[in-house]
């Protein structure tokens, strides 16, 4: 690392340690964090993002960190995961020690942990407090919107809100999609619960611990990337099957609706599009991107190409199907107006 990404880092340490915001890149999206300890500091975070108050954040901790220190009752699976994910992107939920403030939990009992393999990330979090604090971090972008992948995306949501002491910037996030959030704050009772797919898939996590993981229930700790909507664009998004994709462009563009589209297969004629990987891995790091990048040219309609449904594809498909929930029904709207 150069003196000057050091000193960057050190500043920005600093300025959490005063009680400021500071976004900074992980390997999954960048986090606009605050010192998950102080709830005047935490407060800055839901006012800068406009997030409801009792929406929990995630807190961020550095390599080797006690989770004794942060949460209670903690299971041998989670000290597993650990061992076999971190640093990564894995949040595991678990029971909130009693000194952790209400403000990063939404006043549930509860507590999201993670930490970060972003190597930026690391560093802030080692000079952060000695590497003894915690730093509550959401995605750093307005509530709702897609999340950022890039430090220029971070600019793009908050512009020169003062509320941000300083924006790290570590390139583009390479993972491009939000952790893995795994439940075990229930486990005697409900087993391991998968809240929010992501690029550490279920059936790994159940190879490490040995027990199969369950999809949510109604009973699960709310999550506010679990809400119907969110990660969506300010254009309406729809997914397709492949074979619909040229049909639908040309019955739009005789409706006089212009679209833009998302795909992985390939199609000539398609303006303005993105082409993404037709992998997994690849198709999430570039998917946010794409989406903003859509949103951009003014178009009435983002169409997204549905990727293939198999488990690899869990996490992308989640995010698309947000992205698109408040849009069911806008292509039969448009070509009947
Ligand atoms: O990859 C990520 O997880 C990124 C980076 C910055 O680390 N963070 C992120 O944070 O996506 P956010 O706030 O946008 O989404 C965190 C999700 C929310 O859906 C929140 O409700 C859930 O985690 N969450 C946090 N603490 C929780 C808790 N105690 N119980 C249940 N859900 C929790
Ligand atoms: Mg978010």
């Amino acid at each position: 690392m150069s003196d000057a990404a050091s000193r960057d880092i050190s500043s920005a340490a600093a300025a959490l340690e005063a009680g400021d915001l500071v976004a900074f890149p992980t390997e999954t999206v960048y986090g606009l964090g605050a010192d998950a300890e102080n709830p005047e500091a935490v407060a800055k975070i839901y006012a800068a993002k406009g997030r409801p108050q009792d929406h929990p954040v995630i807190v961020h901790v550095a390599p080797g960190a006690d989770l004794d220190y942060w949460t209670t009752d903690v299971p041998d699976e989670a000290r597993e995961l650990v061992k076999h994910f971190w640093p990564g992107p894995l949040t595991l939920i678990l029971k909130r020690n009693a000194h952790i403030p209400d403000a990063v939990s939404g006043g549930q009992d509860t507590v999201g942990i993670r930490c970060p393999s972003h190597p930026v990330a690391m560093e802030l979090l080692k000079a952060f407090k000695g590497g003894k604090g915690g730093v509550a971090a959401p995605s750093a972008n307005k509530f709702g919107n897609v999340s950022p992948t890039t430090a220029q995306h971070v600019r793009d949501e908050f512009g020169d809100d003062p509320r941000l002491a300083a924006i790290l910037d570590g390139g583009s996030s390479q993972v491009g999609i939000e952790s893995t959030i795994l439940d075990l704050s229930r486990l005697g009772t409900h087993g391991p619960v998968l809240l929010r797919p992501g690029h550490i898939t279920a059936m790994q996590i159940a190879t490490v611990i040995g027990i199969l993981v369950a999809q949510p229930d109604q009973a699960a700790p709310r999550a506010s990337g679990t809400l119907e909507s969110h990660y969506a664009p300010k254009a309406p998004v729809a997914l397709l099957p492949t074979g619909d994709i040229e049909k639908t462009l040309a019955e739009l563009k005789l409706r006089g609706r212009s679209a833009a589209l998302i795909h992985y297969t390939p199609f000539p004629d398609a303006q303005p599009n993105v082409a993404l990987p037709a992998e997994p891995k690849g198709y999430a790091y570039g998917v946010y991107a794409a989406l903003r990048a859509m949103d951009q040219q003014q178009v009435d309609l983002i169409l997204v190409e549905a990727p293939p449904t198999d488990d690899a594809w869990l996490g992308v498909n989640d995010r698309l199907r947000r992205a698109a929930f408040g849009s069911t029904g806008i292509i039969e709207r448009f070509l009947k107006t």
